[in-house]
C-alpha cells in the first residue's frame, strides 16, 4: 500500500521543481507562429483569462472579435473572426503564438501583439517598451481560449 503513495508524492514534488522561469518577451521561441512552451512555466487560469479577455484596458479582445460565451457584454467587434470554437481550429501552442505575437501567424495583422517588447502593434504610447499583457496574462487568456469549443 505504501508504494503508490510514495510514487505519487515523488511525482508531485517533481512537478513543483519543473516550474520554469518566466520567458522574457524578447526571448520567446516561435516555431512557424506557434509557441510550445508556457511563457511562465505556470498553468493558465481560465477564470482570470476570461477577465483579461474582456477588460478594455488589457486584452480588449471583444473590440475586434465576437464571442458567444460573452453574450452579456454589450459590444462585440467584427474586425476579426468570431472566436466561437477557436480551440477546434488551433492548437494550444498556435493560440499562444497568436496572442503573443499575431504577426508571426498573420503577416501584417492589425491584431495587437500582446507579448512583444519592440516593434509594431503597439497602439498606445504608454505601452512603449512594455508588453500589453504579462506572460501569465497571456497564459490565462490561452487557457480561456482552449475552453471555446464548437457548440
Ligand atoms: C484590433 C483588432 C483585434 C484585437 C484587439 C484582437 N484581435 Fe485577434 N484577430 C484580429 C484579426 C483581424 C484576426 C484575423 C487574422 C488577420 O487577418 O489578421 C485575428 C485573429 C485572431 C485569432 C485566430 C482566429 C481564427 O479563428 O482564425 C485568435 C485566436 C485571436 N485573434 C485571438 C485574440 C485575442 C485572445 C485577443 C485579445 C487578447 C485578440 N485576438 C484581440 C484582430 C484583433
Amino acid at each position: 500500500m505504501k508504494r503508490p503513495v510514495l510514487a505519487l508524492s515523488a511525482l508531485l514534488i517533481g512537478a513543483g521543481v519543473a516550474t520554469a522561469e518566466p520567458t522574457p518577451a524578447g526571448k520567446v521561441q516561435f516555431e512557424e507562429g506557434a509557441v510550445k512552451a508556457s511563457l511562465t512555466g505556470q498553468a493558465g487560469d481560465v477564470a482570470n483569462g476570461r477577465k483579461v479577455f474582456k477588460n478594455r484596458k488589457l486584452g480588449n479582445c471583444l473590440a475586434c472579435h465576437a464571442n458567444s460565451d460573452m453574450k452579456d457584454e454589450l459590444f462585440h467587434g467584427e474586425v476579426g473572426p468570431t472566436l466561437d470554437g477557436v480551440s477546434d481550429r488551433w492548437t494550444e501552442a498556435e493560440l499562444r503564438g497568436i496572442v503573443t505575437n499575431s504577426k508571426k501567424t498573420f503577416e501584417g495583422s492589425i491584431m495587437p501583439s500582446f507579448y512583444v517588447v519592440d516593434g509594431i502593434g503597439r497602439p498606445l504610447k504608454k505601452f512603449a517598451g512594455k508588453s500589453i499583457l504579462s506572460g501569465q496574462q497571456v497564459e490565462d487568456v490561452v487557457a480561456y481560449l482552449m475552453t471555446l469549443k464548437e457548440q
